[in-house]
């Protein structure tokens, strides 16, 4: 390995190698439960199976363990033909992020075999000047860097109305629960991403569902090449259809080069926001389990009544919160594309770096309000690098939709809010004292009511 180009990172840390022991330990404890939840789609069981059993509790607390065994230097899990390492300091987090996609790329080989199986050149699974291209035109459909869209008014009526059911239905039955939420959320995702004709194509969004399914299992199942034409060709149809006022719209606008392919870049806005909808539902948990918090929002509400679309702040650190505490993207994948120096020792070219967020997310040796719900953190905006805090990433890969996602569903819990007075029916599991470590979103619920008049 000697003769590999070689550059250096910014950090005083030394890289270290586990024991086979160890080695055994992170997979059994961070790398297997993480894969077996799901990384591209959740299964539902294992979800619930992880809270009663406290697995993401287990993972932080074993890294905890090495961290203090070994150092804070990334630690070398010497696994043949596939070296693995683990940050475990906040600064290489950082620096790691800040040095994408050179000399840590995004598209990872397990990545790319993931993705294969329905967006082979979406934007994470691609490298140099292609990534430049795709990034560029995810960039500027979803306009990154800014708080609010400028279709933001426009998409607070289809928001209002999609949400509108959602509570109608609430209220009738009594009860949120999550199917009821998600099927009133992915009508509206469908609306916002490909426009009003998509409302009701669950057929589509079924069609990627199995294909996630597929991709969670990457290199170790074949690929269905009939459905992935097939959905990529309904996507195209899609964008060429461009409906003012959808993502599409706008993709189908901003596309200048054949080889963005803006019907790869779309089932990512699709399937991302199952994430969104996890972190939104677990959102009105945490305002339930909080009444001051509940009580901050409805104040927030009141001082935007006459606003179509406001920017709401203290309900996107609410959100942002949920982020943090039940990270939807637990571990943010990178590869050394060269050799490369840590203050002492290195990684070789091809070494695949683990990023688990919730081990900096929850870490109680170094962040006091680790299992506690702090929406104060977020004032500063959607990342915080200074305490490795990075639900949606950072750096020059950060998710392209950081501020669009909190925008979208915020407004969808403004509205919610505002047609429904909702009281978890398990306050049990979110003890303010101690949340826990795992939410099991599906087996949430909420008694729905008429809202309180204030
Ligand atoms: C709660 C919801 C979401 C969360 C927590 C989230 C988080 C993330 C994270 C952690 C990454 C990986 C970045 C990295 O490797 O450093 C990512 C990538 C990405 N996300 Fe999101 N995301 C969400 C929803 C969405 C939605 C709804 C869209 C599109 C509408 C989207 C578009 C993307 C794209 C295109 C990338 C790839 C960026 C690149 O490779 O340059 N995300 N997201």
């Amino acid at each position: 390995m000697g003769s590999q180009p070689a550059t250096s990172i910014a950090s005083p840390h030394k890289v270290c190698r586990a024991s086979l022991a160890d080695t055994l330990a992170v997979l059994k404890d961070v790398v297997l439960p993480t894969l077996a939840k799901g990384p591209l789609i959740r299964r539902r069981k294992f979800v619930g199976f992880a809270e009663r059993n406290h697995l993401d509790d287990k993972a932080v607390k074993r890294l905890q363990a090495l961290r203090a065994k070994y150092g804070p230097g990334p630690l070398v899990l010497p696994i043949p033909f596939r070296p693995q390492a683990v940050l475990l300091a906040r600064d290489d987090v950082t620096a790691v992020l800040e040095g994408s996609p050179e000399p840590f790329k995004a598209a990872t080989l397990e990545k790319r075999a993931a993705l294969g199986h329905f967006e082979p050149a979406a934007v994470l699974a691609s490298h140099g000047p292609e990534r430049t291209t795709r990034r560029r035109l995810n960039e500027q459909t979803l306009e990154t860097g800014c708080e609010m869209h400028s279709l933001a008014e426009q998409l607070a009526g289809v928001i209002a109305e999609e949400m509108d059911l959602v509570a109608g239905q609430a209220k009738s039955q009594g009860v949120l629960d999550w199917d009821g939420f998600f099927t009133g959320w992915f009508r509206m995702v469908r609306r916002i991403v490909l426009g009003d004709a998509a409302r009701d194509d669950s057929e589509l969004t079924d069609m990627l569902q199995d294909l996630r399914y597929r991709g969670n299992y990457a290199f170790l199942r074949r690929k269905d090449h009939a459905s992935r034409d097939v959905l990529l060709q309904r996507l195209q149809d899609y964008v060429e259809r461009a409906q003012p006022g959808s993502l599409a719209g706008r993709m189908a606008a901003a596309w200048t080069h054949p080889s963005q392919k803006p019907n790869h870049q779309l089932p990512q806005y699709l399937f991302a926001f199952d994430p969104g909808a996890m972190a939104g539902f677990r959102t009105l948990a945490l305002l339930s389990a909080h009444p001051d918090a509940g009580h901050k929002v409805r104040e927030e509400f009141a001082a935007t009544r006459n606003e179509i679309a406001p920017r709401l702040a203290f309900l996107k650190s609410c959100y942002l919160e949920a982020l943090r505490l039940w990270p939807t993207t637990p571990v943010i994948l990178r590869e050394t594309t060269q050799r490369v120096q840590w203050a002492e020792g290195h990684l070789d070219g091809a070494t695949h770096i683990i990023i688990f967020a919730p081990f900096f997310h929850r870490d109680d040796e170094t962040l006091p309000q680790a299992h506690s719900f702090d929406p104060g953190l977020w004032a500063g905006g959607i990342s915080r690098p200074d305490l490795a805090l990075v639900p949606f990433s950072h750096g020059p890969v950060v998710c392209p939709a950081a501020h669009f996602v909190p925008m979208v569903a915020t407004l969808a819990l403004r509205r919610l809010l505002g047609q429904t007075s909702l009281r978890l029916a398990q306050p049990e599991r979110l003890s303010p004292r101690r949340l826990p470590g795992t939410l099991d979103n599906y087996t949430l619920s909420f008694f729905a009511s008429e809202p309180q008049q204030s």
